[in-house]
């Protein structure tokens, strides 16, 4: 980063915890010199004083620098392992208690949406749960507020699953009231303090967050975030997080691609029933090896090519895969993520090519044999679909 932008960098790790070199520095320059000129000073150490003492500015350079990407049923295990969750260990638990969750942070609120469809499709009615959704960025909160998606907050078949929660109207997707009304939006930031919770939250998201904050307040964060959920409760985060979960009370859940830790403080005197994957959810067998075992440092620039595509960053994403195949073209799963860049870019044909290519090199690939059944499903191929669907059925029950 240019060394002139480092007080306000500071700044912005004191306040927001954001990490130095968590976002591009292109976006951190753009973004600096738009509200400076807005601001209308020209010396920039005039601009950081007018940051410091403005809680409005800073507010203003919040929004320009957070990155809101997100949709429906991100990492949809994550949704699976809650429904799981709520039936087979809370619900018989606390029959008559009503389910707090929390998703810190909830952007544009896509996350909590997805949480109340979740909830009303599990055995939960609208008066057994209460979804509350936190974000510092006032912009985000106000579109989570209108409810009113693009095709862009989709990234997987789930608004056809879930029709009955959206009104369509031309290009866009309106939550439908009955959802609305269980999620209420807050602004803060989650390094403020917080009030003690009573009752505590039973199930906390906070995904995509850690991985932009500095050391000191990703620590805070999650020491906030303990204090915060119940005993027995649920913190979910991010794929790209769950090694900076450390505490000793956060006990790792075997759920497959769920990112889920469990709280536990002290041993139960009742045992909780264990949260059992749905059948659909199987743990992978372990995969036959692919013909080239890809070298460890080629296998971070997959990695980064998947920490593009979390971010939204579709043609870094793309670009790095594409690098990655030239050096690893029989690594099945570099096909699967470059599939899934397409899809997200909206080329669905190119995304199927990338399936097949990923099955053709290791058949019993569950995860491209998923995404193919649900491809071949949006695109009306429902005779194709059950094939592949009977192939995952096959797969599980090896
Ligand atoms: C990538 S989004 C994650 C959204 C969602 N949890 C998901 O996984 O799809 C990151 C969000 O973090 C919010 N954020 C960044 N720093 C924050 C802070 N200190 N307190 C609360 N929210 C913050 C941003 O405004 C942005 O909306």
């Amino acid at each position: 980063m240019n060394q002139k932008y480092q007080g306000i960098e500071k700044l912005l790790t004191q306040k927001m915890g954001l990490g130095s070199g968590k976002i591009g520095s292109r976006q951190l320059t753009k973004a600096i010199e738009c509200r400076q000129k807005a601001c209308g000073l020209d010396n920039l150490s005039d601009y950081l004083k007018r940051l410091q003492s403005s809680a409005q500015e800073f507010q203003e350079l919040v929004e320009q620098v957070v990155v809101p990407e997100t949709w429906f049923f991100r990492h949809r295990n994550a949704f699976f392992c809650l429904q799981d969750y709520v039936k087979n260990q809370w619900l018989p638990t606390h029959p008559q208690e009503t389910l707090r969750i929390l998703s810190i942070p909830c952007s544009t609120g896509e996350e909590p949406y997805s949480i109340a469809m979740t909830l009303l499709n599990s055995p939960l009615t609208s008066k057994q749960f209460m979804v509350e959704g936190i974000d510092i960025s006032k912009k985000a909160l106000a579109k989570a507020r209108k409810g009113v998606y693009s095709k862009n907050s989709f990234r997987s078949h789930d608004r056809v699953e879930n029709q009955q929660f959206f009104e369509v109207r031309q290009n866009y997707y309106q939550i439908c009231e009955s959802i609305r009304q269980q999620v209420k939006f807050r602004t803060k930031n989650i390094l403020s303090p917080w009030l003690p919770t009573h009752p505590p939250y039973h199930v906390i998201f906070c995904r995509h967050l850690l991985i932009y904050l500095d050391g000191v307040a990703r620590n805070r964060v999650l020491t906030t975030l303990e204090q915060l959920l119940d005993n027995g409760g649920l913190l979910f985060v991010g794929a790209a997080e769950s090694n900076l979960v450390k505490s000793p009370s956060f006990r790792f859940m075997n759920y497959p691609s769920a990112f889920a830790y469990q709280k536990v403080l002290e041993p139960s005197p009742h045992r909780l029933p264990p949260v059992k994957p749905s059948p659909l959810i199987k743990r992978q067998k372990k995969q036959p090896l692919s013909l080239a075992k890809p070298e460890k440092k080629q296998l971070s620039s997959l990695e980064i090519a998947q920490q593009f595509a979390n971010q939204g960053q579709l043609k870094e994403a793309a670009q790095s895969c594409q690098n990655y195949l030239q050096r690893n073209p029989i690594d099945a799963a570099g096909y699967l993520l470059w599939g899934e860049i397409c899809q997200a870019q909206g080329d669905n044909e190119q995304a199927q090519r990338y399936f097949q290519k990923a099955l053709y090199l290791r058949p019993n690939y569950r995860e491209a044999l998923v995404h193919l059944a649900l491809l071949r499903e949006h695109q009306g191929d429902a005779k194709g679909a059950a094939v592949l669907k009977n192939r995952i059925q096959r797969l599980d029950n090896l």
